[in-house]
């Protein structure tokens, strides 16, 4: 595996959708619709900050500090993705095929919650090679969502 490798799969799992094409939509969004854009972009946040990290892009002193918070970070908010659907919170991104295939759904988010947890306990011991195979875990976990249950935005 290598660093292009993991640039690309990065690319593709926090490409975001435009937030001022949305801008007119957002106000029409439920709060629990808005709450679940907001987990997720705390959730892409903190993978961004590891990658950032991981890959060398930044050289942040105390770099263990960095890939450790921000592993911790993604680990935590990871674990409220099976919270972010209930019942009349459909709307924006998210398909309604996530709440005729709800079971799916929780099984993504439960391997989100656990891929992410993985990742945490591997910058926790420091091994760069046990992170960039979590590394890898993660970003599929996401990926595997995303490409059922999340809208493709063409613009
Ligand atoms: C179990 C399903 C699932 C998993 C796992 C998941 N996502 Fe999402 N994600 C969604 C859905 C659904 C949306 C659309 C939310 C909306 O627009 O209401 C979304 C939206 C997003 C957005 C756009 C936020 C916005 O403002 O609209 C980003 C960025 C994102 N996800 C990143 C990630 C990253 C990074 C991971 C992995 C660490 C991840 N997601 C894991 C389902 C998932």
């Amino acid at each position: 595996m290598n660093r292009i490798f993991f640039a690309a799969l990065a690319a593709a799992v926090l490409l975001m959708p435009a937030h001022s094409v949305m801008a007119d939509d957002d106000t029409e969004l439920s709060d629990a619709a808005k709450y679940r854009e907001t987990v997720m972009e705390a959730v892409a946040s903190s993978f961004g900050g590891f990658i950032a990290v991981y890959l060398g892009k930044v050289e942040p002193k105390a770099e263990d500090k960095h890939l450790i918070a921000n592993t911790r970070a993604l680990a935590i908010s990871s674990t409220l993705i099976g919270d972010l659907v209930p019942p009349g919170s459909e709307g924006g991104n998210a398909l309604p095929l996530i709440w005729t295939e709800m079971d799916t759904y929780q099984k993504y988010a439960q391997d989100a919650a656990d891929s992410t947890a993985e990742l945490a306990r591997a910058a926790e011991s420091g091994d760069r090679a046990a992170m960039g195979k979590a590394f890898k875990a993660v970003g599929t976990s996401c990926k595997t969502c995303h490409d059922k249950f999340r809208e493709e935005h063409e613009s």
